[in-house]
């Protein structure tokens, strides 16, 4: 659009002219018209300041206006409150100027994704990294030369590593899933098969923590000739993920049910436990990296063992969904708070 500065006006209408505006518009096209939500001819003769709510946008006209040079800046529209836009305002010969708009609002977003992620990976790296240091310091101390304490500082240090490598290793799948390196081998395959592989592979775990697993029967029995469209490597994982969640988040004596059912079109891998649950307002967000309830509940006694208290950065779920999504699936929970929750995944029928 095209800007004339407020002193050269001679016979506009007052309205919209806000004290000390730079400029008025002089034309508009059909693009800012939709940003300031009226029509050009609306437009033509307003204040920026009246119709777009930007004091920024009027100031960056402003100086170009002033000093008749181009000038650069970045805004957020008053009404479109959450839309970043780069203005580029360039003097005219004669009189005015011409401004562009830019929407960078996706640019913008994803440079905070990053943001956010990298503060949130430097937050789980210092964790575990403060406590070894703790340790060593105090070793060198003097706890070195007490053989029970400097085993238990041993001890100590191991878990940690082990949580650092659990981290960097859900990192690294996570991203390569995300960018869609891996291949799925999608066969047609049979759930009771993956539910059972699942089990076998977190009975340990559930034992240790004195959690029961159980399978929940699917339908048609042993024989059933349902197949889900999946790999069963990445579905299994998904699946632990899930199982591994229900244990950590699971009374003592708890139980931990795994199963599948057909719905239209999907078999749903369904994994419930009796255990926290979670409060409903968090639910939208579970699913997204880095995402905790309650950094401090899952290390609250009235849940399972120590063993599954560390290396919980909140990648597992988003793992789950990614592996789920890539099958074209999705994923799902139920959860009420203080009785439980059912987690799925939906995978299309072979
Ligand atoms: N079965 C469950 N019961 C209660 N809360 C759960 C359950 N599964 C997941 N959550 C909540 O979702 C969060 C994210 O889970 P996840 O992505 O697996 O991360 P992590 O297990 O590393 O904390 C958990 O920290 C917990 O707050
Ligand atoms: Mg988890």
């Amino acid at each position: 659009m095209t800007v004339r500065p407020e002193t050269s006006r001679v016979d506009e209408p007052a309205s919209g002219a806000g004290p000390g505006a730079a400029g008025r518009i002089t034309r508009a096209g059909s693009t800012a018209a939709r940003l300031a939500e009226r029509t050009s001819g609306d437009l033509t003769g307003m204040s920026l300041i009246a119709a777009f709510g930007s004091v920024a946008l009027d100031g960056v006209a402003r100086e170009a206006l002033e000093r008749r040079t181009s000038r650069q800046g970045e805004v957020r529209l008053g009404h479109l409150g959450s839309r970043a836009f780069q203005v580029d305002a360039l003097p005219l010969r004669g009189d005015g100027l011409l401004l562009v708009l830019h929407d960078v609002t996706s640019v913008r977003r994803v440079e905070q994704v990053r943001r956010d992620f990298i503060a949130n990976i430097s937050h789980e790296l210092r964790t575990p990294l403060s406590s070894i240091k703790l340790i060593a310091e105090t070793l060198s101390g003097g706890a070195v030369d007490d053989l029970v304490t400097a085993r238990d500082f041993a001890g100590q240090i191991e878990r940690e590593v082990d949580h650092l490598a659990q981290l960097v290793d859900e990192l690294l799948e996570l991203s390569m899933i995300e960018s869609g390196e891996v291949q799925l081998r999608v066969e047609a395959t049979q759930p009771r098969e993956v539910v059972a592989s699942v089990i076998e592979r977190m009975r340990p775990l559930a034992e240790r923590n004195r959690i029961r697993l159980e399978e929940t029967p699917g339908p048609g029995g042993p024989d059933s000739t349902t197949r889900a469209a999946a790999d069963p490597a990445r579905l299994e994982q998904a699946l632990v993920n899930l199982v591994h969640n229900a244990i950590k988040f699971s009374h003592p004596q708890g139980t931990v049910w795994v199963g599948w059912e057909t719905r239209a079109g999907y078999v749903r891998f369904a994994v419930r436990d009796e255990g926290t649950g979670i409060p409903a307002s968090h639910l939208p967000r579970i699913f997204e990296r880095f995402y905790k309830v309650d950094r401090s509940r899952a290390r609250s006694s009235d849940t399972v063992g120590s063993e599954l208290r560390t290396g919980s950065a909140g990648l597992g779920l988003a793992i789950v969904r990614h592996i789920a999504e890539a099958h074209n699936g999705i994923v799902g929970v139920d959860s009420d708070e203080g009785k439980g929750s059912t987690f799925w995944v939906d995978i299309p029928i072979a």
